[in-house]
């Protein structure tokens, strides 16, 4: 591992609007882990199509999620930020992945059985298919961190066993085993509604999910209306364990106030939700309020979002390219 250059790489799919669980779960670390790391973002449309998507829709989803990125504070000259579907490398080595990785390995995949449901005879081939594909995002650039949500770590497993599969079967040490990074009070941000569904761009009630476009009414109105408990707010975390909907509340408030849930806990033991949600909701405004403004001005010059992603998809090339070559050779294909 430590032969290889330190390089993260992480996607977000153009399905929707952001919410706060991909901003806290992973956006927020992608721009702190800009300090200590060359850095790789991607808008992973590709993945995006394995469900049924309007094309209009997906490519407008596509220049929002860039937005969202650069407002919040991803810089965009000194990192790489891209459209997956512009850099072929991503389904060239998919295909040698696919040729890699096990049907038994996919058909053990938690989303792939949750996404596909009863109907796993009639989805798309490209759904079950999907994490050899996320494996040939970061392995095309050799990455070796990969700030994540906890929903993505088995499908981060499953690049570790590719990539070792690939090194043995070929007897090399070509591709790094990538390491997620899944840190911070909200690796996994609930719905506000049933605190045992995760937050989803795909949830059908709009109160179950903070977006980064919300207005500040919109946050207050959502915090308001947001599952919590008549109880008053105990001292400890073991307490809200049958309660997911309060110490989802309590995760958020914490994450976007960079403290420990232990001394949230201690600041507002013993008073009412009510009391929390106020604070809560101030907070959000003011972390997102901001981020809102931002990817708002920025959707209002199209040509410049285009223009970043043509610069960030060149960048990538440059460093996708030769690795795929190298990959080429060694399966024999030249
Ligand atoms: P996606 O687009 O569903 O989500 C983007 C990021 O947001 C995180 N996330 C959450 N974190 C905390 N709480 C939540 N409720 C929540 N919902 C989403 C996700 O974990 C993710 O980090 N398969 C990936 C995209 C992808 C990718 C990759 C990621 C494609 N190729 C290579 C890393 C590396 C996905 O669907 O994320």
């Amino acid at each position: 591992m430590s032969s290889f250059q330190k390089r993260v790489f992480s996607g977000v799919q153009p399905t929707g609007t952001l919410h706060l669980g991909n901003y806290l779960g992973a956006i927020k670390n992608f721009v702190e882990l800009q300090k200590e790391f060359e850095c790789i973002y991607c808008v992973v449309d590709q993945h995006a199509i394995t469900v049924e998507q309007n094309p209009a829709e997906l490519r407008s989803n596509t220049l929002e999620v860039l937005a969202s990125f650069i407002a919040a504070g991803v810089d965009y000259k000194k990192q790489i930020i891209f459209q997956q579907s512009s850099v072929a490398e991503h389904s060239q080595l998919a295909w040698v992945f696919n040729c890699v990785s096990r049907i038994g390995w996919l058909n053990r995949m938690t989303q792939f059985k949750d996404k596909a449901g009863k109907n796993k005879e009639n989805v798309s081939v490209g759904l079950m298919v999907y994490p050899n594909l996320m494996a040939a995002d970061i392995l095309a650039y050799l990455a070796t961190h990969v700030p994540v949500g906890d929903d993505q770590k088995q499908h981060l497993e499953l690049s570790r066993d590719i990539a070792q599969k690939f090194n043995n079967d070929f007897k090399v040490d070509f591709f790094p085993l990538p390491e997620p990074l899944i840190y911070g009070n909200a690796t996994r941000v609930m719905s506000l509604r049933d605190g045992t569904k995760k937050m989803s761009k795909s949830d059908a009630s709009e109160f179950s999910r903070i977006l980064l476009t919300d207005s500040d009414d919109d946050i207050s109105s959502k915090i308001k209306k947001a599952k919590s408990d008549s109880d008053l707010i105990p001292d400890n975390k073991d307490q809200l364990q049958n309660k997911p909907e309060c110490l989802n509340l309590i995760n958020i408030l914490s994450a976007c106030s960079n403290e420990s849930i232990e001394k949230t806990l201690v600041s507002y033991a013993g008073k009412e939700y009510s009391k929390l949600k106020n604070d809560l909701a101030d907070k959000l405004i003011q972390v997102i309020g901001p981020i809102r403004t931002e990817i708002l001005n920025l959707l209002n010059n199209k040509d410049e979002l285009n223009k970043v992603l043509d610069m960030g998809s060149e960048k990538a090339s440059t460093i996708a390219g030769p690795i795929l070559k190298e990959v080429y050779k060694i399966v024999g294909f030249r």
